[in-house]
């Protein structure tokens, strides 16, 4: 019983004590994580590329996590390419990989001046050298950064994780029945569960994004397709949060 509820513990760890002196009166949430949906339907209806809607999107992002910052959020979760979008056509897997690389060389530096942290969760391994070398690059200039943590979920899959994590597990000896804090073996241990998740784009599922973290978050749907998302569309959502009574199974 202990184990389990060692285990469960983790649920809550969204907030210490000291975290929670210092939160606002406006309940806004510190840990936000998004589901950027809806670039090629925004590409699609302007008879245009997907990658065209990913460069849109792409500003999107730029948009958010400046009115992020600004709006307190301590850690930003964002769903940039999964463990299953390499099933997408040739073309746009190429496209995307190479804006990927563009975005870090030109947007990691000004981020970096703005006290952001930058880090990257996912499987590495299957990712070009030259690709992991800038995210290794944009996490080592950007380490010492306090103001907001920026995840970047790239090659993320949350059964991935969950795999990856158990197997880290076992090979540190983990007997069965001795009490784990298995979240130190996620991807990025440090990361706080998120208290909040928004999906754009009106799609309502969770598609292998955070499985272990978001036992607990509060999900918010937009209908808003990711590149038309906005500062005001955010604010809502942390509005909405606000409004929200969490209770983790208790009273
Ligand atoms: C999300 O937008 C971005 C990635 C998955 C890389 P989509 O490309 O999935 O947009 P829709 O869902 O096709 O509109
Ligand atoms: C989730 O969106 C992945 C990202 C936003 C990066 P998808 O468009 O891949 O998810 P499904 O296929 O609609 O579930
Ligand atoms: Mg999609």
């Amino acid at each position: 019983m202990a184990g389990l509820r060692n285990l469960f513990g983790n649920l809550r760890r969204s907030r210490t004590e000291s975290e929670d002196f210092l939160l606002d009166a406006e309940n806004t949430p510190h840990y936000v994580a998004v589901i950027m949906d809806g670039n090629g339907r925004w590409a699609q209806r302007r008879h245009m590329p997907a990658i065209a809607g990913h460069r849109e999107g792409a500003k999107a992002l730029k948009r958010t996590i400046k009115a992020a910052r600004q709006a307190g959020i301590r850690e930003l979760t964002v769903y940039a390419f999964s463990t299953e979008n390499w099933q997408r056509p040739e073309q746009e897997v190429d496209d995307l990989m190479k804006m990927f690389g563009e975005l870090i060389d030109r947007e990691v530096p000004e981020l970096a001046e703005k006290d952001v942290r930058v880090r990257f969760i996912g499987r590495r391994q299957d990712l070009s050298e030259k690709l992991l070398g800038k995210m290794e690059w944009a996490e080592k200039l950007s380490a010492a950064n306090s103001t907001m943590s920026l995840y970047i979920a790239f090659n993320y899959g949350g059964r991935s994780e969950i795999i990856d994590a158990a197997r880290a597990a076992a090979g540190n000896g983990l007997a069965a029945g001795e009490d784990v804090d298995f979240s130190k073996y996620l991807y990025a241990p440090e990361m706080h569960d998120p208290e909040l998740l928004i999906r754009t784009s009106g799609e309502q599922r969770v598609s292998n994004f955070l499985l272990w973290q978001c036992a607990y978050c509060e999900l918010y749907f937009s209908e808003k397709l990711w590149p038309d998302f906005g500062e005001q569309d955010l604010l809502e959502a942390l509005a909405e949060f606000g409004r929200r009574q969490r209770r983790f199974g208790a009273r």
